[in-house]
């Protein structure tokens, strides 16, 4: 049984100092960003989005707990707002630690959202995910996600053989 628990502000703060350097990497690995620039875009980034921290309205961070182990498996963010008339509700991000994965934590973890999403009044849930993630491909295919917006790229000028970015 897997339940998700509302994160501490000790906990968000804990979350926060992993995701930023994270994200810093993944932008910089795709030339989003330049290495040097990276780490302080990423901070700025997650400024924006969560101007009140923990408490910016909308926005939840939860564990991913099994509870027959009582074990903190991972972490999830998923944002609920009201726009146009309708319930917008996103997956912002899920991770299952490395050492706890292929064990349906995810799908579990995934199924709580959709329960959450239902119950907030939702019609759909919406995530992005990067085309080059397999792993969550597989996950989100597997569940029933389809695509319902891409992001085209296309290389410009010299740099030719860089990576993508999207
Ligand atoms: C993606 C992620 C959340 C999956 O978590 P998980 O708990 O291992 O996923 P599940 O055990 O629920 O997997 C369910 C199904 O998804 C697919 N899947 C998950 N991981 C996979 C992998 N590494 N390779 C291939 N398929 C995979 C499989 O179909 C799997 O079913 P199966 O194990 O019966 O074959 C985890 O790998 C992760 O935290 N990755 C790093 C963070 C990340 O990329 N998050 C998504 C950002 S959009």
């Amino acid at each position: 049984m897997v339940r998700l628990q509302p994160m501490e502000e000790a906990d968000f703060e804990r979350y926060l100092a992993r995701a930023i350097p994270r994200r810093a990497e993944r932008f910089a690995a795709r030339g989003i960003w330049t290495a040097e620039a990276s780490l302080e875009a990423s901070r700025q980034a997650y400024a924006r989005q969560l101007p009140e921290g923990l408490g910016t309205p909308g926005q939840r961070f939860c564990h991913i707990v099994d509870e027959t182990k009582q074990l903190r498996v991972g972490e999830t963010w998923y944002s609920s707002t009201v726009e146009g008339g309708q319930v917008h509700f996103w997956v912002q991000w899920i991770w299952v630690e490395p050492e706890h994965r292929r064990r349906g934590y995810a799908t579990a973890a995934l199924q709580r959202l959709e329960e959450e999403a239902s119950r907030l009044g939702a019609p759909r849930i919406v995530l992005e995910v990067w085309a080059d993630n397999p792993d969550a491909m597989a996950l989100y295919r597997k569940l029933g996600f389809v695509p319902a917006h891409l992001t085209l790229v296309k290389r410009v000028g010299p740099s030719g053989a860089g990576p993508l970015e999207g």
